[in-house]
């Protein structure tokens, strides 16, 4: 029987191009479910079908111009359907949900690096998410150029990486300041040369938030 926890889990990972975030997910996943938790692992933008075409829309389809009022609401209707669509159910039967990126990438991404009012993104994002909020989020940080030469190497640039090193810039102290404003959900792992070393600082921050639920069960 799995594991499942009385309160249900809302776990995001976050951070700039290239910081190794799908492989560390991947590898928690793993470990939960061989602990016998009952997990749901899942990404944005992209975790319904409707969104597989949103995300199609927002990173690879060059011949399109997306307006950053568009691109702001493509991620959150992607967002709207994720949460309706999958995440709630999942929560609701009391799965730990693992979400590679949510709306803290927003937050990032089109608040400090495209420079959109943070307070419209609030609103938006508060319509999409329904005021849902991870429990834990986990930012892995890596520096710019590291990361980007990182996501060369795996992948032909999408939209987001084709942006200017200053974007990627901006996208990364964003990320680091709205860690400072919320320490108690964001925490910050620097992504190091051993993936292995990052995946214990991970590994460890989920498991203490767990063994903190499990003790107030
Ligand atoms: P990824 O699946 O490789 O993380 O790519 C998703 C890209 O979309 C990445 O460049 C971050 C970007 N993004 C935003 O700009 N805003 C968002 O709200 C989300 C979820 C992702």
């Amino acid at each position: 029987m799995p594991k499942n926890l009385r309160r249900a889990l809302f776990i995001t990972l976050e951070g700039p191009e290239g910081s190794g975030k799908s492989t560390q997910s991947r590898r928690l996943v793993d470990d939960l479910l061989s602990d016998g938790y009952d997990v749901l692992h899942t990404a944005e933008p992209g975790g319904t079908a409707l969104g597989r075409r949103i995300r199609d829309m927002l990173l690879q389809k060059d011949d399109i111009r997306l307006d950053e009022q568009a691109e702001l609401f493509l991620f959150e209707a992607d967002r709207a359907q994720h949460v309706e669509e999958v995440i709630i159910p999942a929560l609701e039967t009391g799965k730990v949900v693992i979400c590679d990126r949510f709306n803290t990438a927003t937050f990032a991404y089109q608040g400090y690096g495209l420079g959109m009012d943070l307070g419209l993104i609030e609103k938006v994002d508060r319509v999409a998410t329904g005021g849902l909020c991870p429990n834990l989020t986990i930012l892995l940080d890596v520096d710019v150029e590291t990361g980007l030469a990182r996501a060369a190497a795996e992948h032909p640039a999408d939209r987001m990486e084709k942006r200017s090193r200053d974007f990627h810039e901006k996208v990364r102290r964003g990320y680091l300041a709205l860690a400072e404003r919320s320490p108690d959900r964001i925490k910050v792992v620097k992504v190091g040369d051993d993936p292995d070393g990052t995946y214990g600082l991970v590994k460890e921050q989920v498991y203490g938030l767990i063994e903190r639920y499990k003790g107030s069960e």
